[in-house]
Formats: C-alpha cells, sequence, structure tokens
C-alpha cells in the first residue's frame, strides 16, 4: 500500500483531463446547438433600415429602456448582497460571481500542512471523477438515508475513494455512530476485515429505526468499548494475521484532539490515517490537523487580529456568506490568541478545552511536519452553485471536483438526483501517512 502513494504536491487541476464522464457537460452539447450566424449588430441594422424612419426612433427608445433597467438592477444587487438573508446561494453567487468565489479570499488562501518530502498522493483528478461517477448509486442504495451528525455525501465518497485506491488488509475506524462510516468502508473493501470503536454498539440505533451492523467487524463498542489509545493493538494485529502495519488503514471520526491520536497511531506504528473532521482554525469541537499547522510561514496560514486589516474585511464579507466562515472577532481570542479556537485547543466534542501558548501551538506544528509524509485534503465534490451547500467557504477549501458552473456534468453524474442536505458537512476531510522521525 504504502508504494501507491508518490512524490509531488497537490494534483493539477481538472481541466483537460476528465474521463467520459465530461461527456454530457454543457460545453459539449454547445456545438450541437450552434449555427453559423450573421453578427447580432448586422442583423439588427439589417432590421432597422426596413422599417424606414421609425427604425431609428425604435432603436433610441429601446436602449434608453436598456440603460434604465442596468441602472435599476445594479443599485438592487448591492442592495440584495448587503441586507439580504445570510447564506442565500443565489445572492452568493450575484455577490461574488462564480470566479469571485474562489479567489475573493486572496491572500488568505487555502491553508494545508507541509509533508516533510513534498510528496502527493498518486490519485488525479481524472481518478477522483471515475470514482465519483461509480460511487453514485452505491451511496443511493445506503442503508441509512438520514444520517444526521454524521457523514453526508462528499466525506463518504471520500472514504470510500481512498480505502478503494489503497486496498488495506485491515481497516479501523473509530467513531461509528448508527454505523454509515462502517457501511462505507465495507462497500469499498467486501471482503476486508473492519475493526470498530465507538462508545455505543451501532446496534443499539436499530431499535429506533435504520443502522448498520457488519458481519466482518470486530466491535469495541458498549460494555466492550475501549479508546484507541488504550487498545492492545499487538494482540489484535496477531488476530488478524497483520505483520505489515502499513497494510493497516484507520478512519478517525470521533472528535478526539487530532494531534494525540496522531502520537498514539506512531507509537503502535500505523501509517494511513485519515481524519473526519479537519476543521478550520476558530471553528470546530477539537483541535485539527489544519489548525495545527495553521502558521505564519504557511501560505493561507498566520493570522491578523487588527480590525482595519485586509483579513478583517475579507473575513467580514465572507462571513456573511457562508455559516461556517468566521470573522476577526471569532477568529481572536484575548490577546490576540487566533491558533486553534480563540488560543484554545479544543478536544472530545469541546467537553475539554485547554489553553494553549502560541508557542506550544508553533511546536505542534514543528512536530507534526517531522513526521508527515503525505498530506491530502478531499476536495469537495462539488462547487456551491451546483449543490446549493451554505456551510463551507469555497474559498477556504480546494477546488471543487465538479466546478461551479459545470451543470452538465453535476447532472451527468447523478448528483442532481440527492437530496441538498447531503452536500452541507463537508470539513476538508484529510488523508496522511505519517512515519517515524529519523535522526
Ligand atoms: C460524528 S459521530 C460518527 C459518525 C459516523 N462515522 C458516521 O459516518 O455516521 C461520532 C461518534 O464518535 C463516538 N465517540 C465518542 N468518543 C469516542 C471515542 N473516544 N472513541 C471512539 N468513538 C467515540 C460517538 O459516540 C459517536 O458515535
Amino acid at each position: 500500500m504504502l508504494e501507491r502513494v508518490l512524490s509531488l504536491r497537490r494534483a493539477a487541476p481538472p481541466h483537460g483531463d476528465e474521463t467520459a464522464a465530461d461527456q454530457g457537460d454543457g460545453a459539449a452539447d454547445e456545438s450541437k446547438t450552434k449555427k453559423q450566424q450573421l453578427p447580432l449588430t448586422t442583423r439588427a441594422a439589417y432590421y432597422l433600415t426596413r422599417m424606414g424612419p421609425i427604425g431609428p426612433c425604435l432603436a433610441f427608445l429601446f436602449l434608453t429602456f436598456l440603460a434604465i433597467v442596468s441602472l435599476l438592477l445594479f443599485h438592487s444587487r448591492n442592495f440584495v448582497c448587503v441586507s439580504s438573508s445570510y447564506y442565500d446561494p443565489v445572492s452568493r453567487s450575484r455577490f461574488f460571481g462564480f470566479d469571485g468565489l474562489e479567489s475573493d479570499f486572496g491572500s488568505l488562501g487555502v491553508p494545508w500542512c507541509r509533508p516533510r518530502h513534498g510528496k502527493i498522493v498518486e490519485w488525479t483528478s481524472k481518478d477522483l471523477l471515475k470514482g465519483l461517477e461509480e460511487f453514485i448509486p452505491i451511496y443511493e442504495a445506503r442503508p441509512i438515508k438520514n444520517n444526521m451528525y454524521g457523514m453526508g455525501f462528499d466525506h463518504s465518497f471520500g472514504l470510500w475513494f481512498i480505502a478503494r485506491w489503497l486496498k488495506p488488509n485491515l481497516m479501523i475506524e473509530s467513531g461509528a455512530f448508527k454505523g454509515h462510516s462502517t457501511w462505507v468502508l465495507r462497500q469499498a473493501m467486501p471482503d476486508t476485515p473492519i475493526v470498530s470503536l465507538s462508545p455505543r454498539h451501532p446496534e443499539k440505533y436499530l431499535k429506533k429505526g435504520p443502522a448498520y451492523v457488519d458481519g466482518n467487524c470486530t466491535y469495541f463498542a458498549g460494555k466492550d468499548f475501549v479508546d484507541f489509545g488504550s487498545v492492545n493493538w499487538g494482540s489484535v494485529m496477531k488476530k488478524h494475521r497483520i505483520t505489515d502495519l502499513s497494510q493497516v488503514l484507520i478512519f478517525f471520526d470521533d472528535h478526539q484532539n487530532e494531534l494525540r491520536r496522531i502520537k498514539q497511531a506512531l507509537k503502535v506504528g500505523f501509517r494511513h490515517l485519515v481524519f473526519e473532521d479537519n476543521y478550520d482554525t476558530g471553528t470546530g469541537d477539537h483541535y485539527s490537523l489544519r489548525q495545527i499547522c495553521d502558521q505564519l510561514y504557511i501560505r493561507g496560514g498566520g493570522h491578523s487580529c487588527f480590525k482595519d486589516s485586509d483579513e478583517a474585511r475579507i473575513r467580514s464579507t465572507r462571513k456573511k456568506f457562508w455559516e461556517k466562515a468566521v470573522d476577526i472577532e471569532e477568529l481572536c481570542g484575548p490577546g490576540e490568541a487566533w491558533w486553534g479556537v480563540r488560543g484554545y485547543m479544543r478536544d472530545n466534542f469541546n467537553h475539554s478545552n485547554q489553553p494553549i501558548s502560541y508557542k506550544e501551538h508553533f511546536q505542534n506544528s514543528r512536530f507534526l511536519e517531522s513526521i508527515l509524509d503525505v498530506y491530502w485534503e478531499l476536495p469537495p465534490v462539488a462547487g456551491p452553485s451546483l449543490t446549493h451547500q451554505t456551510r463551507y467557504d469555497p474559498a477556504r477549501a480546494p477546488s471543487p471536483i465538479v466546478e461551479d458552473g459545470r451543470y452538465g456534468l453535476f447532472q451527468r453524474l447523478g448528483l442532481t438526483r440527492l437530496e441538498t442536505s447531503v452536500f452541507n458537512g463537508y470539513t476538508q476531510m484529510v488523508y496522511i501517512q505519517i512515519s517515524k522521525r529519523e535522526f
């Protein structure tokens, strides 16, 4: 599995390398409807001259009408943007335009963690698009249709894709809830054993409605629950005849401090980890990789608490349109502490909340970089003008697999068949590969 991950960071953008999925895109359809035609101005002049002296009068009236309508539209646009409902996708796209959705965050950019040798994953945007085409019908057949508080579509696809690509010999999940993620892992790898850790056994949910319990899964759940950090992994590996820990994939959706989870995984020797919730700085209920890596020397990282700064202005604008965006007041705690969540390291669904100094926060990122071989954030499946998601700010996320404006492709893939709510749970799921520090 190790060899399946190669060098260089961030895959090339998807343009030009889409699969057959691309065939139904609007751009492709255009050629079918285009006819050889004279320029509009030439045709207009031709009709006006045929009308005689009334022609110029009509033209003048038409132009005056156009000018009035444009003026009205211009002013009402500003009015709608500033004072209409927050998170309204229509006013958002009017305000930013499709291009502005991503670029308006400007210098703040998309943060990330630096792997020590600059390696990236071997899969490309073309592979993701192909996977998406395959996964949509699988997702439509999911047993738990309403998975509120669990994974939505984007992360279900990400987990399925990663598991299927890496082909591990054992899959471990921490945080099962009703069992949706267990079901996703099973769809990716039909015969691979799973180990699932969760305080409440998924079978308990069966009494109230749909849940998923897997037949080839060892549950450390209910009265048998053991936290990931306390499991005797040596004996679990022996039971599953695993001798090479790089053949194991671990999925964390337990809302625990990710630095602690990485240290625990490192101690055992696990190498391939996926974190479902990779919260941006200032958000979320546990210390995440994104938060840890958010440093002044990282592009898109390090923040200014100065109220008159460009960052403050951009943040306050973005906050009007995206639920998860944070403005400068929310970002900065006392003493201009912007790291973590207002200078705090949250843990365990925010049941624990420890202040952390900038020095400690900085040391955490250096530690992480010293053991990080690969860092890959799952892109959102599609742009917000297509999915109508209203939560995450697209300017703080990698470019979506199906970009804004590509409705033809979105529709052809079957994504229009899914309810809008399944696109609302994106929190930058991340796959990392770690290895012991070399001295
Ligand atoms: C967000 S839910 C998981 C959703 C699930 N992965 C899905 O896709 O539907 C978080 C789960 O973590 C469980 N949890 C809480 N503390 C935990 C711990 N220390 N270890 C493992 N799971 C934990 C919760 O009981 C809950 O079931």
